[in-house]
């Protein structure tokens, strides 16, 4: 018989830790859930009365929050607190790409994910199961498994592997509705502990399970395959544009191959996201680790090709602005890594804006969802320029119209439906002549805004010849 959880909680109240928790409680009213951060200004905004506010921006979100808060939902910095209560506990604490030392650029960082394990170590005086639901390497939950039985005082932890596999901008119909619930582990009872949880609402026969090694490298390979044919569909958009062939058309033709599938096919400025480019470096990083060369340079291709993609969209427009864009202003529409969320990890616009500012354009961004200091923010990170002349040169708006008033180009950077809708004629008339859109995610209607009076650029869209 396994174990009845009555209490969770999750160490890390972000991305992925907010919405999932949030949709275990809704799901699950007999379980109470409590989400643990240091960041206090996070779990303040989580716990905010108003619950348009709460940090993540997700379709659906704030409803389910609104619903289950308060009475089996709770937000708090109360870590220990929170651990010591709990019979299962979830991490998601974020893991980056290490910035020094050995695996510098490649290797995740796994220092947060350490301190949670000796955190629990610490802390827990009863047997606890583990999971790691943040994107780890392979063989983590073996380091964790060694920190946790050899500092814990006698305390018993199962180790499960449980990967989240929910994009943003869909995170609570994916979890509503996951394609399947993946769970690692070898300790039966502790497995079924957790399919227990998810069988709430999740169909048997949509839960996996597997031994820990393979659920951690399903989720890197998962999300390599999935990067991967985005650089696969945007070299091909490259060569569209050359010879007068359209990417859409060419994705429409080969996604009706059932073997190849209709997702996950559309050409982009460049893909984004906290995962994918980590989840790669890491699996490339792994590959060297033991010697297998040939494996690593072909996942590194995938990254390479996305870094050509957002460099050539950059230079397409210098070189379309008559090789110039020195004090020209660019009206950026969209900052998000994609639409109907407020992340803008490794977005595209970022490399796009820091490629302009160093031919010194002008730049005015307007998102939907993103607020100003994100986007200050993400520009100081790169260190390219001091965080003075990256407010010199970028101004944040809250109007589209204001964006591209007296703009010598318009640069989509993100897909947000509602740029389709924007009155493109007042946008013309605002513009200076001749008015420049370069579209990085083939969403406006060419031939109409050709009809208005524009010099289009769309991603993947040559011109016949
Ligand atoms: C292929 C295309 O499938 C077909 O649409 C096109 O018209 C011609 O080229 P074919 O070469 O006849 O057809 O066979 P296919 O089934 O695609 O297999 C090609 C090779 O890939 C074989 O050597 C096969 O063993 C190998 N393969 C295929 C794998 O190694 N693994 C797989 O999962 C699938
Ligand atoms: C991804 C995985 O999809 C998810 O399963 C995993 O849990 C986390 O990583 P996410 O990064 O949230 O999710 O979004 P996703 O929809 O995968 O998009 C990633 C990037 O690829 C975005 O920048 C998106 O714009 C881009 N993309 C996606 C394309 O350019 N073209 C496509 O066809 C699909
Ligand atoms: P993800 O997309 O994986 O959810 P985020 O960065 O959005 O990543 O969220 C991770 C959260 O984990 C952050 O809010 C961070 O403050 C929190 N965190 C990191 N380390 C710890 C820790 N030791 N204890 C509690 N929370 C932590």
């Amino acid at each position: 018989m396994s174990k009845k959880i009555s209490k969770i909680c999750c160490i890390g109240a972000g991305y992925v830790g907010g919405p999932t928790m949030a949709v275990i409680a809704q799901k699950c009213p007999d379980i109470e859930v409590t989400v643990v951060d240091i960041n206090a200004q996070r779990i303040a905004a989580w716990n905010d009365k108003d619950v348009n506010k709460i940090p993540v921006y997700e379709p659906g979100l704030s409803e389910v929050v609104a619903e289950a808060r308060g009475k089996n939902l709770f937000f708090s910095t109360e870590v220990d607190k929170a651990i010591d209560e709990a019979e299962m506990i979830f991490i998601s604490v974020n893991t980056p790409t290490k910035t020094y030392g050995k695996g510098k650029g490649m290797a995740a960082d796994l220092k947060y994910i350490e301190l949670c394990a000796r955190q629990i170590a610490r802390v827990a005086k009863n047997d606890k199961i583990v999971v790691e639901k943040s994107t780890l390497p392979v063989r983590t939950a073996e380091a964790l498994k060694s920190i946790l039985h050899n500092t814990g005082n006698g305390v018993n932890f199962d180790i499960l592997s449980n990967p989240e596999f929910l994009a943003e901008g869909t995170a609570i119909q994916d979890l509503y509705k996951p394609d399947r619930v993946l769970i690692g582990g070898d300790s039966p009872e502790a497995i079924q502990a957790l399919v227990d949880v998810y069988a709430c609402w999740v169909p048997n026969e949509n839960i996996l399970t597997t031994n820990v090694w393979s659920s951690e490298l399903s989720k890197l390979t998962a999300n390599a395959f999935l990067a991967q044919r985005v650089s696969s569909i945007n070299a091909l958009s490259e060569l569209c544009e050359k010879t007068g062939a359209d990417v859409n058309e060419v994705a429409r033709a080969i996604g009706t191959d059932s073997r190849i599938g209709p997702k996950f096919l559309k050409a982009s400025v460049g893909f984004g996201g906290s995962c994918f480019q980590k989840d790669i470096l890491n699996l490339v990083y792994i590959a060297k680790t033991y010697g297998l060369t040939e494996v690593a340079d072909y996942w590194e291709q995938v990254i390479l090709m996305n870094d050509h993609q957002k460099r050539r969209f950059a230079d397409n427009i210098v070189s379309t602005l008559y090789n110039t864009v020195s004090g020209k202003k660019i009206a950026f529409l969209g900052w998000a890594f994609k639409k109907d969320t407020n992340d803008t990890r490794e977005s595209a616009a970022i490399y796009v804006a820091d490629h302009l500012l160093n031919e010194q354009a002008e730049i005015v961004v307007y998102d939907p969802k993103v607020p100003e200091e994100q986007i200050y923010a993400d520009l100081d990170y790169l260190n390219t320029r001091s965080e003075k002349e990256n407010r010199n040169l970028v101004t944040v708006v809250n109007d589209p119209y204001e964006a591209v008033n007296e703009a010598h180009a318009v640069a989509v950077l993100t897909e947000w439906d509602e740029f389709k809708a924007y009155d493109w004629q007042k946008i013309y008339r605002e513009m200076l002549k001749p008015s420049f859109v370069f579209d990085g995610r083939a969403l406006l209607d060419k031939e109409q805004l050709k009809g208005i009076g524009f010099e289009m650029y769309t991603i993947g869209v040559g011109e016949e010849q």
